[in-house]
C-alpha cells in the first residue's frame, strides 16, 4: 500500500477496537468499481447503507496463507472472530431490506461465525463447495476437500431466488426416460432440478483459463451459481475481499453492478485488467499471466513454485 494509504482509523465491534486504513483508491467503469483500500474503512466511508442486493464475503480463513504483503493470522480464535465481526457488521448495514449475503469460510471457524451471523441475518442454507485434487492432502487424517458457505438473507418474506436460473440434471439413475404413473396424468419426471447444498467445482487449476496469480481464486462457476440465483440483471454486487475479482468479472458477464475491494496492490492490478477497467496502472502495463508449461526434471515448472492453487491447511 503506498504512504498515503496508510493512516488509521478505528471502528468498534463489540466494545473491541479494529483498525483499518482510512485511505482508498477508487477505479471504476460502466458497471464495475474497483476500490483498493482496507475494508472496514471503505465500506465504512463509500458504500451507501441500504444500498446492495448481494454481497459474497470470502475473507481471509486465519490459516496462516500470504495474500502478496499480507499474512493470514491473528493472534487467536478471539481476535479473527472479533475482526470478522466488524466486516460482517458493516456487510450487513450495506444490504437493502431484501438483500443476500454468502459467507465463506474455514471449517474450524464457520462454527463460531455462523453463531454471530444467525443473531442479524436468517440463515437459509449452509451450502458445502467439495471439490478433489490428485495430491495428498494429509498423511494421518482425512484431508480437507471442502469449504462451507452460508446463504443468507435479511428478510425471510423478501428475499431473490432464481431457482429456474441455475437448474441442474435430475440424476434417476436410469438410462430411459421414467414416468411418474402416480400423478392423475401420468407425465414424465423432471430431468432438471435445483441443486441441492452439496456443490462439486472443480478448483481453478494453472492451466484453467480464468487462472491468476493468487492462493485461494475461487471458480467461476461457483460465482456465476451465486450470481445468478441471488440477484438479477441491474443488481448490486459487493465483495469486499476480491482478491483476483471472480465475483466483479462474473457480475460484470451476467450484467449486474459489481463493487470490488481488495487492499492487495498485485491483486488490484488483477482487477483492473479483468474488469477492463485499465491497462495502465501508475505508469505499468497490466498483461496477463505470462504461463509456461515447460518441463524441468520432468515436472511442469509451474508446480515447482508455490504460486498454484494448494490445499487449505498446506
Ligand atoms: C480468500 S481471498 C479472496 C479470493 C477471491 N474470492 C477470488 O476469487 O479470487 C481473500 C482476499 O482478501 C484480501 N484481504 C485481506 N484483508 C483484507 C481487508 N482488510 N480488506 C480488503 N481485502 C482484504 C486478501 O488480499 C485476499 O486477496
Amino acid at each position: 500500500m503506498s504512504e498515503d494509504m496508510t493512516k488509521a482509523t478505528e471502528s468498534v465491534a463489540n466494545g473491541t477496537k479494529i483498525t483499518a486504513q482510512v485511505d482508498y483508491r477508487e477505479f471504476a467503469k460502466d458497471t464495475a468499481s474497483v476500490i483498493w483500500g482496507d475494508c472496514l474503512a471503505v465500506l465504512k466511508q463509500t458504500v451507501p447503507d441500504a444500498s446492495v442486493d448481494l454481497i459474497f464475503a470470502d475473507p481471509p480463513y486465519n490459516i496462516g496463507k500470504r495474500f502478496a504483503d499480507f499474512r493470514d493470522s491473528w493472534p487467536s480464535d478471539e481476535d479473527y472472530a472479533c475482526w470478522c465481526e466488524a466486516w460482517l457488521a458493516f456487510c450487513f448495514a450495506k444490504l437493502r431490506a431484501n438483500g443476500t449475503m454468502y459467507v465463506m469460510a474455514s471449517t474450524q471457524s464457520m462454527p463460531y461465525l455462523d453463531l454471530y451471523i444467525r443473531k442479524h441475518l436468517t440463515v437459509l442454507s449452509r451450502i458445502v463447495w467439495h471439490y478433489d485434487s490428485s495430491g495428498v492432502q494429509a498423511k494421518s487424517k482425512f484431508g480437507s476437500m471442502y469449504e462451507p458457505i452460508l446463504h443468507c438473507v435479511r428478510n425471510l418474506d423478501s428475499y431473490t431466488f432464481n431457482g429456474e436460473a441455475i437448474q441442474v440434471e435430475a440424476r434417476t439413475g436410469a438410462q430411459r426416460q421414467l414416468i411418474d404413473y402416480r400423478k392423475a396424468v401420468p407425465t414424465q419426471y423432471n430431468v432438471t432440478k435445483i441443486p441441492g447444498n452439496a456443490w462439486y467445482f472443480p478448483r481453478v487449476r494453472y492451466r484453467m483459463a480464468e487462472y491468476e496469480n493468487h492462493p485461494s481464486q475461487k471458480p467461476e462457476a461457483l460465482m456465476e451459481r451465486i450470481i445468478l440465483a441471488s440477484s438479477n440483471p441491474g443488481d448490486t454486487v459487493l465483495d469486499p475481499f476480491s482478491g483476483t475479482f471472480t465475483t466483479g468479472a462474473v457480475a460484470q458477464r451476467l450484467g449486474r453492478h459489481s463493487i470490488s475491494i481488495e487492499r492487495e496492490v498485485e491483486y488490484v492490478k488483477i482487477g483492473l485488467r479483468r474488469l477492463g477497467i485499465s491497462r495502465i496502472f501508475d505508469g505499468e502495463e497490466l498483461k496477463p499471466l505470462d504461463k509456461t508449461y515447460e518441463r524441468r526434471n520432468g515436472k511442469a515448472k509451474h508446480d515447482i513454485g508455490k504460486s498454484d492453487q494448494r490445499s487449505l491447511f498446506e
